[in-house]
């Protein structure tokens, strides 16, 4: 048993649609979230770049004593998983491997969509796993830019979200899906909207509590869960504003006092 913290990453605070699920499934948990506010979006940044962020803010919440760490970000997860995994001895978890374990249990030999940032679809990550463990699969993958800052700016379940949706979704490729991957921190809030705009005949896959529900197994696994209910999270970003702590709200319920805790430039 083991009662230091749960460190978890993110290029902003989209990332807090994990925490929340996190939360609600591992409410003994206390959590340290950093949001890279300074250096958002990551979607379309460098290979380079992700790779040194991701760097920094791994040691910052290894230093705040985390015991394990969650790559909240997808395109993080996507770019830098690998490299940052191998600098540590405590569990490194990324939002990917648990979302296409899970999607090739459930729907082998479907068709499947993957939507998400430049980044992310770019390296067709999800593509290799799903296919690896079942080449039956059909898996078709689409970069669906704007929805990320549609969302942080406050345009979801109203008409402006439906029509960009509609925008991105109404595309060949997407014809008799079985499952959509909604591969971004962002998306949870538009779920609805996805499965709405399929006339709810495709399911879209509820990331978060699967990558929630995955961490808290391992944790059992490796003895490592907290014992003492303690709900002192800690938030960070590395450029605070009045308009992030406000933005907290879509993404956690309920608005967050954020810390700052600035990079020094190298
Ligand atoms: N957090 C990012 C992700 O899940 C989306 C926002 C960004 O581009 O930084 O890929």
């Amino acid at each position: 048993m083991d009662n230091r913290p749960i460190g978890i990453f993110d290029s902003g605070i989209g990332g807090l649609t994990l925490a929340t699920a996190i939360i609600r499934v591992l409410p003994n948990e206390r959590l340290v979230y950093f949001g890279d506010t300074a250096h958002l979006p990551y979607g379309d940044k460098s290979v380079e770049s992700i790779k040194d962020y991701s760097f920094r803010i791994a040691q910052f919440l290894k230093d705040q004593g985390c015991k394990a760490m969650l790559i909240a970000c997808n395109t993080a997860s996507s770019i830098a998983f690998e490299s940052v995994s191998i600098r540590y001895d405590i569990p490194i978890y990324n939002v990917i491997d648990p979302v296409t374990d899970w999607v090739t249990k459930f729907y082998a030999g479907k068709k499947v969509g993957v939507i998400g940032t430049k980044g992310t679809i770019g390296t067709k990550v999800y593509e290799h796993r799903l296919l690896a463990s079942d080449p039956s699969m059909i898996v078709v993958e689409k970069a669906t830019t704007l929805l990320a800052s549609m969302i942080e700016e406050g345009f979801h379940n109203d008409t402006i979200s439906e029509a960009v949706i509609q925008a991105y979704l109404e595309d060949t490729q997407f014809v008799n899906l079985d499952a959509i991957i909604p591969a971004c921190t962002h998306y949870p809030l538009i779920s609805d909207q996805i499965h709405t705009f399929f006339e709810g005949k495709v399911d879209v896959v509820d990331a978060p509590k699967i990558v929630a529900d995955f961490i808290k197994t391992d944790l059992e696994n490796k003895a490592l869960l907290a014992t003492s209910s303690d709900s002192n999270h800690k938030f960070f970003v590395s450029d605070k504003t009045i308009a992030f702590e406000k933005a907290t709200k879509i993404f956690f319920g309920e608005e967050l006092h954020l810390e700052e805790h600035r990079f020094s430039v190298q």
